[in-house]
Parts: C-alpha cells; structure tokens; sequence
C-alpha cells in the first residue's frame, strides 16, 4: 500500500507543507555543475519550485521541467516575477518565459514530443520521491526520454527507512546502480543528510554523475 500518490503531494502543497523546497540553488549541483556540459536542454522530473530552474537557466543553459502541481509551477514564475506564457499541450499546461519551460502534469504521461529534445537531466529530490513500485518506471521512462551518452546528475538519500516514514524514500545505491544499468554511474560526493527531520537520523546524501 502506497501514500504518496498524486492527491498525496497535491494536499502537500496545498497546505504548504514543502520542507523539501531549498529555496536557494542546491549546494551539490553548484558544486557539480559542469558534468552536466555548457548550453544544454536540461531537463529536471518532478521539479517542484525549485531555485534549481532559475539558477540552471543563469547558467546559460535551456531548462524544462515537469511537475504534477500547477500552483506550485505559477509559484515558481511568481516568485521570480515573470508572466509565462501558458499554452495547453497533450494532456500538460506549458508555462514558459525565457529559458525556463515547465509542464505541470504527470511525469509518467511525458513522451519526447510533450518535451522535445532534451540533452541532459538533473534528479534532485525525484527518484526518492518515489515508492519502490514507481521508481523503476521512473527511471525506465527518464532513459526513453534523454537520448544515450547524455550527463546527468543525480542526488539521493541513504538512511534506515524504518527510522522515518517517506517520503523522502531511502533509495540504496545499489538499487539505483540497477535501475541505471549499462550507463556509468558514479558517487562523486557523499554527505550527512540535513533537513528537520532527516538531520535527527544517521541519513546520508549521495550525489552521482551519470553518462547515460
Ligand atoms: C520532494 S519534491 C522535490 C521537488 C524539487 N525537485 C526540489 O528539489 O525542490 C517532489 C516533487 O515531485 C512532484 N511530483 C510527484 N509525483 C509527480 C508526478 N507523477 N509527476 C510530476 N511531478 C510529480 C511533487 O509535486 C513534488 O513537487
């Protein structure tokens, strides 16, 4: 059985319960910015608000992300006071202003002609949003949707899940090393995991680079 569904992150944000919101640039992908190359069309799953979008796009590159919650998704152009232009497209709205595009609507609907061509992606905070059942769909559907050979960032959390109810969910590497089988996956940072209540429980954050 399976809480965290889409009426589970919906309640979320309606009630503004996003502890998982940084609301500055995460310190990892500053820090490992450059695998993911210069002038790409990045693309960021489950994106929420994230400062990510604005600070990727800073960097000159392309930004498309994907997020269930449409207030969260007018949040982010709010809060960065831009009027993006809304377009209805399959089943997705498409927000975008300058050179952030994001579709609110269901990751798992995506097809490469919802996104167009992406050519790197950034996970902070998606896979292990996920419960097991959904996680391998997720990377399966993420693989179709950005083309072999492309870098990617990935950054999870490891802690004994029965220490804490999910999300976030503890996603062992050896899980995601299967679920990315035959690209190159590497831990190129591992720190103690922060955060109100990760912090009060021997949680670490990963941080991989991927060559898809
Ligand atoms: C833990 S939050 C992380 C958000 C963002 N990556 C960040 O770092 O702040 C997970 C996000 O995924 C969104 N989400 C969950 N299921 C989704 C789905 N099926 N399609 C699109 N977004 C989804 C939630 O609404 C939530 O905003």
């Amino acid at each position: 059985m399976n809480d965290v569904d889409p009426d589970f992150w919906r309640a979320r944000w309606g009630e503004g319960r996003i502890g998982f919101h940084e609301g500055a640039p995460n310190a990892l992908l500053r820090k490992h910015l450059s695998v993911l190359g210069e002038r790409k069309r990045v693309f960021v799953p489950l994106c929420g608000k994230a400062e990510d979008l604005a600070f990727l796009a800073a960097q000159g590159h392309q930004v498309v992300g994907v997020e269930l919650v449409e207030s969260a998704v007018q949040a982010f152009f709010a809060e960065h006071g831009v009027t993006p232009v809304v377009t209805q497209r399959a089943g997705f709205v498409e927000y975008s202003a300058q050179n952030i595009t994001v579709f609110a609507g269901d990751y798992f609907a995506c097809t490469r002609e919802v996104l167009g061509e992406v050519s790197a992606f950034y996970d902070r905070a998606a896979v292990i949003a996920l419960p097991e059942s959904l996680r391998g769909p997720y990377v399966k559907l993420l693989r179709a949707l950005v083309p072999v050979r492309s870098p990617g960032l990935v950054i999870t959390v490891e802690y004994p899940q029965e220490q804490m109810a999910p999300p976030p969910f503890s996603v062992p590497e050896t899980e995601l090393r299967a679920h990315y089988a035959g690209a190159r996956l590497e831990c190129v940072e591992q720190v103690k995991a922060e955060g109100p209540r990760l912090g009060a429980i021997a949680a670490v954050e990963k941080c991989f680079t991927v060559k898809l």
